[in-house]
């Protein structure tokens, strides 16, 4: 099996030294590498700007920094995969201008930035004519089945996987996850609080019986 993952956060550049950014340590992203890399798959990585070493093994290595960086990344290697799984915490908004000398503070009390959407990666691969199966994540605080099937259904995605991004003991930056996977069809799987490295496993094994791949 090939298998095309995002993994990290997106820098979105506001000026030479400043961007925004958000707090995605990306070890979700490399757990399902290294796990579909145990498992014996062909791996491509595209991976945010993060902390962390990738795992030996993998086919392609692909390292951007902006949300139009991944988007481009993750259209150039969509051929010959069989499952994507978007892991990515992109940003949803980026500056409408890069400022191409450092703001400056002096003589301002405020600041007003204008913000303008990102493409969403995700989303562009659901109107493609394509023979690989996507996967979502989705991080929520409040509400969260709900907004999470609103998202699976907007984002046209074989599955998303849920996790509550409200908690400190799972999710963002830890190394421990709870998630639920929610499928197209209307069936959802609960996986208990576990490191990532465990929850990766088991998503992928999950997905292969579901999708028999
Ligand atoms: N995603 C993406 N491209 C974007 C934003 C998000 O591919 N520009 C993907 C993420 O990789 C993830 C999924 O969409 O798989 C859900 O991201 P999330 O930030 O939870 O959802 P949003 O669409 O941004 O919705 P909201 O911020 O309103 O919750």
């Amino acid at each position: 099996m090939h298998v095309l993952i995002t993994a990290g956060p997106t820098h979105e550049p506001l000026d030479p030294v400043r961007f925004l950014g958000n707090r995605s340590s990306g070890k979700m992203g490399y757990a399902l590498a290294a796990a579909a890399l145990a498992r014996g798959d062909t791996v491509t990585l595209i991976s945010g700007p993060v902390c962390l070493t990738p795992p030996p093994g993998l086919s392609k290595f692909v390292r951007v920094t902006t949300s139009d960086e991944m988007f481009e990344a993750v259209h150039a290697h969509l051929e010959h995969i069989d499952l994507a799984i978007l892991c990515a915490a992109v940003a949803d908004f980026k500056p409408a201008q890069f400022a191409p000398q450092k703001i400056k503070k002096s003589g301002r009390a405020t600041l007003t930035l204008e913000l303008v959407s990102t493409r969403d990666i995700l989303a562009s691969l659901a109107p493609l004519k394509k023979n690989f199966r996507v996967i979502g994540f989705a991080a929520e605080t409040n509400d969260v089945s709900a907004h999470a099937r609103e998202k699976l259904s907007r984002k046209g995605c074989d599955a998303i996987v849920l996790n509550d991004v409200s908690r400190m003991d799972a999710g963002f930056a830890s190394d421990n996850n709870e998630v639920t996977v929610l499928f197209r069809e209307g069936d959802e799987v609960s996986f208990t609080n576990a490191p990532k490295t465990q929850i990766a496993t088991q998503l992928l094994a999950l997905l292969v019986a579901r999708y028999k791949m």
